[in-house]
C-alpha cells in the first residue's frame, strides 16, 4: 500500500499563527502534526508516501526532506490551488497508480494510530474504508448516515446533520476512487469534495466500509483544538531529562526536558515538555504546557499553553493560560495587572502586557 498525505490548503482558521507558516508544521507536544501523521503511516508499515503540497511547499519540503529520517520515501505532488480533497486525489493518480492507498489529512491526529485499520483494509476486498467518530458538532465536518451498518449517505458540513458520525480525515481507497473524482462536480464552496466522491462510490455499488473509531481524534485546524490535542498528547508522555535542572527547581508529574534545556529556580508541574535549549528561570510552568525550542520564560507563570520557538516571556505579573503563542513573540511586563490572559498571537509579534 501507499500513503497520500494532504498538506496543502491555506490554514486560514489558524491565522495569525499560519500567516507565515504551514498549519501542518505547528508542533503539538513539541512535534509537528505532519510528523505525527508520517509516524503513524510508517508505524503501519507503509513507507511509500506522497505528500500533496500547496503554497507552503518550500517549508514542508525543508522540514520533511526525502523521508529518510523515517526510513520512508517521500514524493511531493504540487497542487496549484486548494481545490478540494478530491482534487488532491485526482492530481495524485500518476503517483498512486494501481496501489491501494491510505489518505491522511496532514492536520489530523488520531489516538492509537492506523496500523490496525491499514491491516484490515490491505487484507479485505472493500473498495474503500472510511473512519467515523461520534462528535457533538457534526455540522463542522463531513457526516455519514448509516443504515444496518452500511453507508447510505455522506454530506459535507451539513446545516442539519443526519447523524453525529463525523468523517475523520483518514480514508482508504482502491483505484476506483479515480473514476469517482473524475465524475463529481465542485461543491457550493468551490471544492471537489472527497465526501461527494465517496457518495459516488456508494451510489455505483462499490463497497465502502464504515469503521467507527472509539478513541480521541482531533482536527487541529482551530486554536482550541490545538490546545486540546496538546493536552491529550501530553497525557501520554513519559518523563525524561536531557537538559539540566538546578537544585532550587522542583519537577512533579511527568515532565520531558529536551536536549540543552535549563531549568533554574523554577517549578514545573507536568504533564509538560520543555524544548531544546529553552531556559526556564524563576518561573512556574503548569500542566499541559508545551514550550518549544529556544524559548526563554523568566519570572513568569504559564499553564495549558503552546509556546513556539524563540519566544521570550519575562516578568509577567500574572499567569498566562489557554494560549497559543507563535514564533519569535516577546511578552514583557507593563504597569497594569489583569488576572489572566487568553491569547492567539501571531508569529513575530511583540506585545507589552497591561
Ligand atoms: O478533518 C476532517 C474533515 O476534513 C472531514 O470531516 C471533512 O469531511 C473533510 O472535507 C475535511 O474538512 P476540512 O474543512 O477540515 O478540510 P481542510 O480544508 O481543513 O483540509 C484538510 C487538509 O487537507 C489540510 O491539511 C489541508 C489539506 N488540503 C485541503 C484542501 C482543500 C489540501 O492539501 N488540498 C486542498 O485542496
Amino acid at each position: 500500500m501507499k500513503a497520500l498525505i494532504l498538506s496543502g490548503g491555506k490554514g486560514t482558521r489558524l491565522y495569525p499563527i499560519t500567516y507565515t507558516s504551514a498549519k501542518q508544521l505547528v508542533p503539538v507536544a513539541n512535534r509537528p502534526v505532519l510528523f505525527r501523521a508520517i509516524d503513524a503511516i510508517v508505524e503501519a508499515g507503509i513507507t511509500d508516501i506522497g505528500i500533496v503540497v500547496g503554497d507552503t511547499a518550500p517549508e514542508i519540503k525543508a522540514a520533511v526532506g526525502d523521508g529518510s529520517e523515517w526510513g520512508a520515501k517521500v514524493t511531493y505532488i504540487q497542487q496549484e490551488a486548494p481545490l478540494g480533497l478530491a482534487h488532491a486525489v485526482l492530481i495524485s493518480e500518476h503517483y498512486l497508480g494501481n496501489d491501494r492507498f491510505v489518505m491522511f489529512l496532514g492536520d489530523n491526529v488520531l489516538e492509537g494510530g492506523i496500523a490496525d485499520l491499514v491491516t484490515q483494509f490491505a487484507e479485505g476486498d472493500w473498495n474503500s474504508q472510511i473512519v467515523l467518530t461520534r462528535v457533538n458538532n457534526p455540522q463542522h465536518f463531513g457526516v455519514a448516515e448509516l443504515r444496518n451498518g452500511q453507508v447510505v449517505r455522506l454530506v459535507e458540513k451539513p446545516k442539519e446533520p443526519p447523524s453525529d458520525l463525523a468523517l475523520v480525515g483518514i480514508y482508504m481507497f482502491d483505484r476506483n476512487i479515480f473514476e469517482a473524482v473524475k465524475n463529481i462536480k465542485p461543491s457550493w464552496r468551490g471544492e471537489l469534495e472527497i465526501t461527494d466522491a465517496i457518495q459516488y462510490l456508494v451510489d455505483h455499488g462499490y463497497k465502502v466500509y464504515p469503521y467507527v473509531h472509539e478513541g480521541w481524534w482531533i482536527d487541529t485546524g482551530k486554536p482550541g483544538d490545538m490546545l486540546d490535542c496538546n493536552r491529550l498528547l501530553l497525557e501520554t508522555i513519559e518523563s525524561h531529562n536531557l537538559g539540566t535542572v538546578d537544585e532550587k527547581s522542583s519537577l512533579s508529574g511527568r515532565v520531558i526536558i529536551q536536549k540543552g534545556a535549563e531549568i533554574i529556580n523554577s517549578t514545573i508541574r507536568g504533564p509538560a515538555i520543555i524544548g531544546e535549549n529553552s531556559r526556564i528561570v524563576d518561573a512556574y510552568i503548569g500542566p499541559f504546557t508545551a514550550i518549544f525550542h529556544d524559548v526563554l520564560i523568566e519570572n513568569s507563570e504559564i499553564e495549558h499553553c503552546i509556546v513556539l520557538e524563540n519566544c521570550k516571556i519575562t516578568d509577567i505579573g500574572t499567569r498566562i493560560e489557554d494560549s497559543v503563542i507563535g514564533r519569535n513573540v516577546e511578552i514583557t511586563r507593563s504597569p497594569l495587572r489583569p488576572k489572566a490572559y487568553r491569547m492567539m498571537i501571531g508569529d513575530n509579534s511583540q506585545i507589552g502586557i497591561l
